[in-house]
Parts: structure tokens; sequence; C-alpha cells
């Protein structure tokens, strides 16, 4: 049995209009994004641009980490858009390097393996049928299957699965990495991946979200028993805070599992964090980096409201055409991306080599505070392309 959680009314009555944001403001945004990937293009064949940028500029860096498939999903992206052969080439190049990280088991350990190959393997067979991808997508599967705890039902978040601190750690960044599952179910016949993402979306929401409907970023299990242990923050203000970007891929993570799925439960719930979520944004649409802060002048993360415009979008496609919030939510999509292309871009910064300011890595870290952050660019684009095209996201 689930908990009960809050479903607070939408305060604000803007959502209820869509923005004065036309077609070809929406397109001009594309427009830009895609010059900017074309300044990118050559720098960033056989490298990536890291996580964060340094004062508005990405450096150069090999794949590793959570981030790689960032850029190379804005590739794929703008390949599908524009049918243009220069992106999907660059995108190819790079694939050597995601299968040279798993046959060198570069920093494999992690439940990231779904962002780093959703977007770019997954996305490389979905779009262009490469069956090199597709076994490298199936082999990042079968690692992030072997860190299932069958127990506790989740996914270890990183490291060692026997390193005391983190054994039994599930983060809600993850629901992201669940649909590398799904497909590969979908691939192979084999329901085991299925299963793992079943039990592990079906344990976030159970243990992930507070009975305000906002989350915890990571919650510790008990791996023996299967017990719930606690909650804590990684990124975020506090322990009992909500970290915005956390919020926002719960947004989109859920609804990613219940299009799999049809599991209804997690496109309610993921409405109710949705609705936490826009009843703390400040009047420009962007949330702070923590969604304690609702003024002030702590820093934004307009990363966060890249992911959950395109997880607005996402429910909103769930939604039947009757139900109450579905123009609303689109509606809250449009929003936020209208601020985003009006106030957010690098437009005014010639020199940078990013596409969306104002973003935060980890502002407990002291990483990319107020710095353009490789995912903010990547939903930036997906979103932009799901309200201009019937792109379909790689998912
Ligand atoms: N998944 C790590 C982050 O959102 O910073």
């Amino acid at each position: 049995m689930h908990n009960s959680i809050a479903n607070e009314p939408l305060a604000s009555p803007v959502f209820r209009e869509k923005p004065k944001w036309t077609k070809e403001e929406a397109e001009a945004a594309l427009g830009f994004v895609l010059k900017k990937i074309d300044e990118n293009l050559e720098v960033f064949s056989r490298t990536f641009p890291d996580a964060a940028s340094q004062g508005g500029v990405y450096p150069a860096v090999d794949n590793f980490e959570w981030t790689p498939g960032f850029w190379t999903g804005m590739l794929w992206l703008a390949y599908e858009a524009t049918g243009q052969d220069r992106y999907r080439e660059t995108a190819e190049k790079q694939l050597e390097s995601f299968y040279d990280r798993i046959e060198q088991g570069v920093h494999i350990h992690t439940h990231d393996l779904g962002f780093v190959y959703s977007l770019s393997c997954v996305a490389a067979y979905k779009l262009t049928g490469n069956e090199q991808a597709r076994i490298y997508a199936l082999k990042a599967a079968d690692l992030l299957l072997s860190r299932t705890f069958p127990k506790a039902g989740i996914i270890q978040a990183w490291g060692d699965l026997n390193d005391p601190n983190q054994r039994g750690r599930m983060i809600i960044d993850c629901l992201m990495n669940l649909p590398l599952l799904y497909w590969a179910s979908q691939e192979t016949g084999d329901l085991r991946y299925r299963e793992a993402a079943v039990r592990h979306a079906d344990q976030a929401s159970r243990y992930m979200i507070r009975e305000d409907a906002s989350t915890y970023h990571t919650f510790f299990m008990d791996t023996e028993s299967g017990a719930p242990l606690r909650g804590t923050t990684h990124q975020g203000f506090s322990d009992d805070s909500c970290w915005a970007r956390g919020q926002a891929w719960g947004i989109y993570g859920f609804p990613l599992s219940s299009r799999y799925t049809g599991n209804a439960e997690l496109l309610e719930r993921a409405k109710r964090l949705g609705h936490y979520f826009l009843n703390r944004l400040p009047a420009d649409f962007v949330p702070y980096w923590d969604l304690i802060f609702t003024s002030g002048a702590e820093e934004r993360d307009s990363s966060a409201a890249a992911i959950a415009a395109c997880g607005f979008l996402e429910q909103a496609e769930q939604l039947p055409v009757l139900d109450e919030f579905r123009s609303l939510y689109e509606n809250a999509a449009l929003h936020m991306l209208k601020s985003l292309s009006e106030s957010y871009t690098t437009a005014d910064l010639p020199n940078s080599n990013g596409l969306l300011k104002h973003g935060v890595y980890s502002k407990p870290g002291g990483a990319g505070v107020d710095e353009c952050t490789i995912w903010g660019d990547y939903f930036y684009l997906e979103a932009l392309i799901r309200v201009t095209r019937n792109g379909k996201a790689f998912w």
C-alpha cells in the first residue's frame, strides 16, 4: 500500500493560459540551438563537453562520469529534427568511445549507465538501426541490472555494491535510467530487465515521495531485510528540503515508467510532484536550485526547468484529452521554455559554447554553480523539439 501524498491545487491561474509565444519564436529558439551545435561540432567530435561550463565555456573531456551521452544525444536530436548528415556522422564518430568505455570498464559501476547509453547507443539504434550500438546498449543494460538488490527492490545508485556508505542507496535521478531496462526487455524478450525497473519505480514512488509531494534526493534501504531506512540529500540544501532538479527528475521519470508499464498510479503521483514544483516557481518560471527557496539571491537551476518542461509534456501526452490538467501542463512547459529562450540562453555571451546559462550542478559541492550544464542544454533541445515537431524522445 502506498502512502497518501498531497495533491496541492495549482496556486497560480497563469497556467490556464498559453503564453504569448509563437511557433516562429519557438523555431527561432531551436535555430539558435542548432547554430550552437554547429559551432561545437568539430571540437566535440572525439571529446565531450564537461558536465558544467567554467565561466560559460565547457572544457573538452573524455567519456567519463554520467554526462557524455547528453552531447551525443543532442546530435541525435538535431539529426532527427533536420535530417542533416553532419549530425549523424559526428554522433557516429562518438559511438566508438561508448563501446570502449564498456570494454575497458571505465566508470561502469554506476546507475548512470541509463543516461549514458540511452542517449548514445539506444538513440543510434532507434534512428539508424546500428546493430553494434544495440549490442553495447544491451551490455550497459546488463551492468545496470547487476546493481539490483532483489530484497529491497532497488538499483543502487553509486559505487561498489559492498561499500557500506553506498549500499542500498537509491536516488531520484535513477528514474531516468529505467528506460534502458524497459527497452532491453522489449529488444530481447528477457523480462528480468523490465521487472527490475518496475520494482525500482514502485519502491521509489513509495519511499522517495514525502507526504507533501516533495521528494528526497536519495533514500537508503536495508538490502538484507528490504526495510526502508532513511532519506538524505546529496545535492540539495538539506535532508528535508526538496532539491529542484530531483523533483524535476521525478516529474519526468515517473511518467517514463508509466509509459512503459501503463501504471496510472505513477502518472498520478508525478502530477502531484508537478504541482508542488509549479507552486514554488518564481515569476519567471525557473526554479531556485532548491525549492526551499522561492525568492531572494540564491541561484536558479535552469536545467531543472528544462527537465520539468519535458516531464510536463510527457505527462500531457499520456493524459486523456479531457483531463483537467492536460492543457495546464502544456502551458506550464511553454511558460518555462519561453522564459528560458528569452532570458537564460547564451545569446549575449558569444564566447560561450553552452546553451543555457544559470544552471547549478552541485551547490553544496561548489561545482558548476551558475553555469551552463550539458544536461540542461540537452533537455532544452528535447523540449523545443517536443513542442515544434513530433520528434520522439529516446528514453
Ligand atoms: N544525476 C546527477 C545530477 O542531476 O546532478
